[in-house]
């Protein structure tokens, strides 16, 4: 049975002091060289434009942003970091969970959730919730590790002579995956959770809530490697890409 408890996805204690300082104050390797120059192009702000971004941690996203933003996260000790880096009198950050109802009033032109859809129990609520909080015509941008190729546990990679082969053990089935912290510390140790879905159920949330898909792009590694498999590592990047970014239109 599926843990029942949204408190449980929130990334607190050491799980939130490890990704702290894994993403740092300006954001992962991937943060910066494909997440968020591709997210902002995206987004396509135009100025007076309010943006709401779920499940926003530190508040990467946020401290790229000019506009009005609202950053909303479970965790308690992310809210207080994203507090601290971020001056922007027109930024506010809040604690609450996502996918239940939201004790946030107001409407957004966009709507923005960068790698967290997949580290809620009930994604389907996060997309209930921005349907209700983006004005008729807002967009919404999300970006999940790809489904298709990149699951927690389930895929991973073979090294045949000439090639890298991606391996796959799952994909039409939902499953909870819980990732741990420190595997090998079991004091420190503590666990969040992955959530996988087929593509197919992002579609259908969005779908279901009056979204119209306008873009899919797949993004790849921008690595280089170097050494003996260089080119084979080189060209398994191309192949397959790490993230998947949906742009959808709030439709009426
Ligand atoms: C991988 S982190 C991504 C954070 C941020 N978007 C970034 O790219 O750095 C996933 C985030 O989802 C948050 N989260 C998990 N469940 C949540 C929920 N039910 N409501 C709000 N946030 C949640 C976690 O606390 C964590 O900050």
């Amino acid at each position: 049975m599926w843990n029942n408890d949204p408190k449980k996805t929130a990334w607190k204690g050491n799980v939130g002091v490890w990704y702290k300082k894994s993403v740092g104050v300006e954001g992962s390797y991937y943060h910066q060289h494909v997440i968020l120059p591709n997210t902002l192009r995206l987004l396509d702000l135009k100025p007076r434009e309010k943006v709401i971004d779920f499940g926003c941690g530190q508040g990467v996203l946020g401290r790229k942003i000019e506009n009005e933003y609202l950053g909303v996260d479970l965790s308690v000790d992310l809210i207080k970091e994203a507090k601290f880096l971020d001056k922007n009198p027109k930024h506010s950050y809040v604690i609450d969970d996502v996918c239940k109802e939201l004790k946030i009033y107001g409407s957004f032109d966009k709507g923005v959730m960068i790698l967290a859809l997949q580290n809620v129990k009930k994604p389907f609520g996060a997309i209930k919730n921005f349907s209700k909080l983006l004005k008729s015509g807002g967009k919404l941008v999300l970006v999940i590790n790809h489904p298709a190729f990149r699951i927690p546990k389930h895929s991973g990679w073979e090294m045949k002579e000439d090639k890298d082969v991606r391996t796959m053990d799952s994909y039409m089935s939902p499953l909870e995956i819980p990732i741990e912290s420190s595997p090998f510390d079991k004091k420190d140790n503590q666990v969040s959770y992955s959530y996988h879905y087929p593509l197919s159920a992002f579609t259908e949330m969005l779908f279901n809530n009056g979204f119209l898909i306008e873009k899919m792009e797949e993004w790849i590694s921008d690595k280089k490697s170097e050494g003996g498999r260089a080119k084979i590592e080189d060209k398994a990047r191309a192949e397959f890409p790490l993230f998947l970014a949906i742009k959808a239109i709030k439709n009426g």
